[in-house]
C-alpha cells in the first residue's frame, strides 16, 4: 500500500481517498508508528500527511529521518512537508505570516515532475502559520507563494517530493494530477486498485476464511449491508442467508426494494421478518428522541436475535457479515492508535456479543468504493445511491409520537422531496435531504375556501463530505417552490413547509 501517515489532522482520509481515486491502494497509519512496523507493511510510498501543530510546538510530532533511509518514495503536504524538511536538513521558520485559503501559487523555472501538469499561477488551498525557509540539500524548490518562500520541492531521483499547500482539498483545482505525478512519476506505483480487482481480491479472501461454513447478514436497506452481502453471496453463494427485518419505520418503497429488486439482481436467499406492529407497539406514546432510540435498538436486537436462532437451528450459522468501512476502523482506532474522534451512535446495528465470527469484506474500503462495488455487482442504483439513512428511520424524523398515521404522511411527504430532487438531477450533489413532521406543532393556514389547521414539514437538504460537519445545501428555489407545492397539494395533513437553513453544527442533521 501507500501508506498515509497521519500527523493528526482531519486531512489523512481524504489523502487516503485520492490516492485511491489515482487506482492506488493506500492506508492510514498514526504517525506515532514506529518506522519498523510501517516498513514491515511493505509501503510503495509514504505520504506525510498536514497536522494541526507547528514544528516548534513542545511535543509537536515528528519525523524519525529512518523512515527516508528505507528507499521507500516520500511526499510531504503541509506540516508533514515541513516536518520532512526539517527531518532532511532543510530550514522551518516562524514567518508569522499566516496563509489560509486560495492562494495564488508563482512556479519557479523549473517546475520539477509534480508540477509539471499546472497552468501558470494556479491557484492553491493554504493552511499554515510556519514555512519552510530552506529547502533541504540537494532538493530543487518548484514553486513559492506570498507566504511560503519554498511552496514546494523535490529530488525525485530519491523519490522525495513535498509541497506546502493540500493537494487533496477540492479547493486546488489541480491537486489531484500532483498527487499523479507523484504517485506515477516519482514513487512509480503502478495505478492496479480497481473494482475488477477489489472483488476478486474480497472473493479469495472470504472463501479462504469461510470455507464451508454457513453465514449470516442482516440488511438494513442500506447500501454497505447490501454490498458487503453481494459480495459474500458472490464468493460462497448459496452458503449466505440474509435476514432483514422490516421495522416499518422505513421510507416509501424501501422495503420492497430489499426483497424485490435486490434479491431479483442478486438471488440471495432472504429471510424477511415483518416486525412493524412490533415496533409500533414498543413505541406508542414516547415522544423522546432517546428513549425512541433505546427502544427501536432493542427491539432490533431481540427480533434479529429470534430471526438468528432460527436460521442457526437450520443451518449451523458460524460467521456474521458486517458491512464495516475504512473511516469507521479508522476513527475507532483500527488497532494501529488513531485518535478516537467519532462516537459512533450505531442504533439499529447489532451487538457485538452474537456468537458468531465476523466476516466484513468492505472493512477496507471508503464509501465511494463500495458504490462502484454495488454498481458492478449489479445492485439497483436506487439502492447504491441511496443516501445515508439513520437506522431508527422515521421514528426519529417524526417529533412527537410515532404511530402508523404519522408515518404515512411522513412517508407521502419524504417520497415527494425524494422524487423532485432525482427528477431535478441533484441526488449526488446533496448528502442528505430529511424530511421531518412536526407533529405535535400545529399551524393555521388557507386551502380552497376552508380555514386548516394542520402540520409543518421541514425540508432538510445538506451538503456534507462525512456527516461530522454539514452545511445546508443551497437547492433552486424552484425545487424547493415545486416540493412545497406538491406537499401542501397531495398531503392532506400538511399545510406548511418549512426550510431548515441551519449549519452543523450548530444544528445536527437530524431533527433528534
Ligand atoms: P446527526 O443528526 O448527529 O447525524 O448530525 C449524523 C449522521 O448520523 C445519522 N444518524 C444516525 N444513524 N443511528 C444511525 O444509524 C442513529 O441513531 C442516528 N442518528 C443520526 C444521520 O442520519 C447522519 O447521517
Amino acid at each position: 500500500p501507500v501508506l498515509v501517515v497521519d500527523f493528526g489532522a482531519q486531512y489523512a482520509q481524504l489523502i487516503a481517498r485520492r490516492v485511491r481515486e489515482a487506482d492506488v491502494y493506500s492506508e492510514i497509519v498514526p504517525h506515532t508508528m514506529p518506522v519498523s512496523e510501517m516498513l514491515a507493511r511493505n509501503p510503495v510510498a509514504f505520504i506525510l500527511s498536514g497536522g494541526p501543530s507547528s514544528v516548534y510546538e513542545a511535543g509537536a510530532p515528528q519525523v524519525d529521518p529512518a523512515l527516508f533511509e528505507a528507499g521507500v518514495p516520500a511526499f510531504g503536504i503541509c506540516y508533514g512537508f515541513q516536518a520532512m524538511a526539517r527531518a532532511l536538513g532543510g530550514e522551518v521558520a516562524h514567518t508569522g505570516q499566516r496563509e489560509f485559503g486560495g492562494t495564488p501559487l508563482r512556479l519557479g523555472g523549473d517546475r520539477g515532475v509534480i508540477l509539471r501538469d499546472l497552468p501558470a499561477a494556479p491557484s492553491v488551498w493554504m493552511s499554515h502559520g510556519d514555512a519552510v525557509s530552506a529547502a533541504p540539500p540537494g532538493f530543487t524548490v518548484t514553486a513559492s507563494s506570498p507566504g511560503a518562500p519554498v511552496a514546494a520541492f523535490e529530488a525525485p531521483e530519491r523519490g522525495l517530493a513535498g509541497v506546502q499547500f493540500h493537494p487533496e482539498v477540492g479547493h486546488t483545482p489541480n491537486g489531484q494530477d500532483i498527487l499523479r505525478r507523484f504517485l506515477y512519476d516519482i514513487a512509480k506505483v503502478e495505478p492496479t486498485w480497481n473494482t475488477r480487482n477489489i472483488i476478486d481480491d474480497q472473493v479469495a479472501a472470504i472463501r479462504s476464511t469461510v470455507g464451508d461454513a454457513q453465514v449470516l447478514c442482516a440488511l438494513s436497506g442500506g447500501v454497505d449491508s447490501a454490498v458487503a452481502a453481494a459480495l459474500v453471496h458472490k464468493a460462497i453463494g448459496d452458503q449466505l442467508t440474509c435476514v432483514f427485518v422490516d421495522h416499518g419505520l422505513l421510507r416509501a418503497g424501501e422495503a420492497e426494494q430489499v426483497e424485490k429488486d435486490y434479491v431479483s439482481a442478486t438471488g440471495i436467499r432472504l429471510k424477511v421478518v415483518d416486525a412493524e406492529e412490533r415496533f409500533l407497539k414498543a413505541l406508542a406514546g414516547v415522544s423522546d428522541p432517546e428513549q425512541k432510540r433505546k427502544i427501536i435498538g432493542r427491539e432490533f436486537i431481540r427480533v434479529f436475535e429470534q430471526a438468528a436462532r432460527e436460521v442457526d437451528a437450520e443451518r449451523h450459522i458460524e460467521f456474521l457479515v458486517q458491512g464495516t468501512l475504512y473511516p469507521d476502523v479508522v476513527e475507532s482506532g483500527g488497532g494501529t492508535g488513531t485518535a478516537n474522534i467519532k462516537s459512533h451512535h450505531n442504533v439499529g446495528g447489532l451487538p457485538d456479543d452474537l456468537k458468531f465470527q465476523l466476516v466484513e469484506p468492505l472493512r477496507t474500503l471508503f464509501k465511494d468504493e463500495v458504490r462502484a462495488l454495488g454498481s458492478a455487482l449489479g445492485l439497483p442504483d436506487g439502492m447504491v445511491w441511496r443516501h445515508p439513512f439513520p437506522g431508527p428511520g422515521l421514528a426519529i424524523r417524526i417529533i412527537g409520537s410515532v404511530d402508523r398515521e404519522r408515518l404515512d404522511v411522513l412517508r407521502v411527504a419524504d417520497k415527494i422531496a425524494r422524487e423532485e430532487l432525482t427528477a431535478a438531477g441533484l441526488d449526488r450533489d446533496v448528502w442528505q435531504f430529511p424530511v421531518v413532521l412536526l407533529a405535535d406543532v400545529r399551524s393555521v393556514g388557507v386551502q380552497g375556501d376552508g380555514r386548516t389547521y394542520g402540520h409543518p414539514v421541514v425540508l432538510r437538504p445538506v451538503s456534507s463530505e462525512d456527516a461530522m460537519t454539514a452545511d445546508w445545501s443551497r437547492l433552486p428555489f424552484d425545487v424547493i417552490a415545486k416540493i412545497s407545492t406538491r406537499i401542501t397539494n397531495e398531503v392532506r395533513e400538511v399545510n406548511r413547509v418549512v426550510l431548515d437553513v441551519t449549519s452543523k453544527p450548530p444544528g445536527t442533521i437530524e431533527w433528534e
